[in-house]
């Protein structure tokens, strides 16, 4: 089977675009590699980005940690989904990834020694909580401790993500995130992380890509749990808005002080060509990414076009939920890939769009997050926006030097930060760029072939040498921190 495409555009209906990864081990620090040519910004200068922007680089629990049964660690979706035949690519799975459970204090000294201001980390629901109901898992919890310690010692602000899609099985065995009791599970759960680790995180974010969580894991099945279900899939959409709106609200009255709020999946969507046709499907499909959430977070209440477009499968609503969804927030993340090319017949070929293409076949559009990101402070006026996951697949062997000479990669990003400096130009309150990702993974229903790392990792030996663009990146952030006085 082909591998399912697991990008957020690329799985609707009628598009045909994104969405949504052999040496010797060596640190940043030991690896013996000249310095490449430099991230340029050639369209955004040192000065575009205020002097508390935040540069960080972005990973999961499930695609790094492993040791998926070690100390008390129960199962998830994930890994019972990774043991259906012919759902990965490469029919691997979660169960050693990079190591980087027994690997803490090595991958912790690879973070600082590329000199970032911050890390994006998500933690294992089942890892703490093995059942997701019933006793906490101390082991569980101590890591997660070990890792926020640890940056913290290292001058790293901890970024956290509660749920980066792996629900605890236990939880999926009684109706998942399609059980309204499941909210309440997900309550409890982000209370209990707040008071362990609350007072030291920078930053908590509720649930990351919910529109991947509902659509690609309820609607077309292509990721974990594998349901192929229109009206579930806008069930769980809403489920988790009302558990980010509670589990927020929970955690303030807790007392936790650190910035709050949510990471999207978005994409401009581009009518593939200028018929009426093309046009409404285009504005149909920003609706279901963009406006299904950012209205109800934001407006109080579902986009009109997409309810009439879902009919009978529309979500059943609760009273009250819609006040609880619009609680406050200080941030909103955004990931961001590529744009969405939409046409209604489901012609338009990337192939044929003329612009580069990573490893996914996404194109490379650094445009697109300019764009996305001024139209969410024009449409919503968000407190602060981060670009939580930002970066590309390529191809990139080590090569004889022993090095990965990634400059397709250096120049994605290269382009993208410029187009975030572009954003802040015209007015979005950018905070922070976190790539994605700190180093190759397991990258979901596409298995360890799509290498996403400015770190290579070499799965028979799990040792990690920095690519090309880590060093660039190193480098962009060494001159960010001179330019601003640090
Ligand atoms: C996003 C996911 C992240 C990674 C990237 C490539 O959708 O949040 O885990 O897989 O895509």
């Amino acid at each position: 089977m082909s591998p399912p495409d697991s990008n957020p555009t690329a799985s609707m209906a009628s598009t045909s675009t994104p969405s949504s990864s052999p040496s010797p081990a060596a640190s940043p620090a030991s690896a013996p590699h000249a310095t490449p040519a430099a991230l340029a910004l050639p369209t955004a200068s040192a000065a575009d980005f205020p002097a508390d922007f935040v540069w960080g680089v972005a990973t999961s629990a499930f695609q790094i940690e492993g040791a998926a049964d070690a100390d008390g660690k129960g199962p998830s979706i994930w890994d019972s989904f990774c043991r259906q035949p012919g759902v990965i690519a490469d029919g691997s799975d979660g169960d050693v990834a990079c190591g980087h459970y027994d690997r803490l204090e090595q991958d912790l000294d690879m973070i600082r020694d590329l000199g970032v201001d911050a890390y994006r980390f998500s933690v294992s629901w089942p890892r703490v909580r093995p059942t997701g109901d019933g006793d906490w898992n101390e082991p569980g919890l101590v890591f997660y401790e070990r890792l926020v310690d640890g940056l913290i010692a290292r001058g790293i602000k901890p970024y956290l993500t509660l749920n980066h899609w792996d629900l605890p099985q236990a939880l999926q065995d009684v109706g998942g995130w399609g059980n309204r009791a499941t909210v309440e599970r997900f309550v409890e759960y982000a209370v209990g992380i707040a008071k362990r680790l609350g007072g030291k995180v920078a930053s908590i974010a509720t649930h990351n890509e919910p529109w991947v969580m509902a659509q690609l894991g309820h609607e077309t099945g292509v990721f974990a749990p594998g349901i192929k279900d229109r009206r579930i899939a806008a069930q769980v959409s809403h489920h988790l808005l009302v558990s980010h709106g509670l589990a927020v609200t929970a955690m303030r009255a807790l007392g936790v002080t650190a910035p709050l709020g949510i990471v999207l999946n978005l994409a401009p969507m581009v009518p593939a060509t200028d018929s009426a046709a093309d046009r409404a499907k285009a504005r149909l499909e920003d609706g279901k990414l963009r406006r299904w959430y950012m209205d109800p977070l934001f407006k109080g209440g579902y986009p009109r076009d997409v309810l009439d477009d879902l009919g009978h499968a529309a979500p059943y609503v609760e009273a009250g939920d819609m006040a609880l969804i619009q609680v406050p927030i200080d941030f909103v993340g955004v990931n961001y890939y590529s744009r969405g090319m939409i046409s209604a017949d489901g012609s338009w070929d990337a192939k044929a769009g003329g612009l580069e293409l990573t490893d996914m076949g996404w194109e490379v559009y650094p445009q697109g997050l300019t764009d996305l990101l001024v139209g969410l402070h024009r449409d919503y006026a968000v407190k602060r926006l981060y670009v939580t996951e930002n970066g590309g697949a390529f191809k990139d062997p080590i090569g004889a030097d022993g090095r990965v000479h990634d400059e397709d990669r250096t120049r994605y990003l290269d382009t993208h930060i410029a187009a975030v400096g572009e954003a802040l130009r015209q007015g979005a309150p950018m905070g922070g760029y976190m790539v994605w990702s700190l180093m190759d993974n397991f990258e979901w229903a596409s298995g360890y072939e799509k290498r996403f790392g400015i770190v290579h990792v070499d799965y028979a030996t799990l040792a990690r040498t920095p690519k090309d663009s880590a060093v660039a990146y190193r480098d962009f952030v060494r001159r960010q921190r001179a330019a601003r006085g640090g």
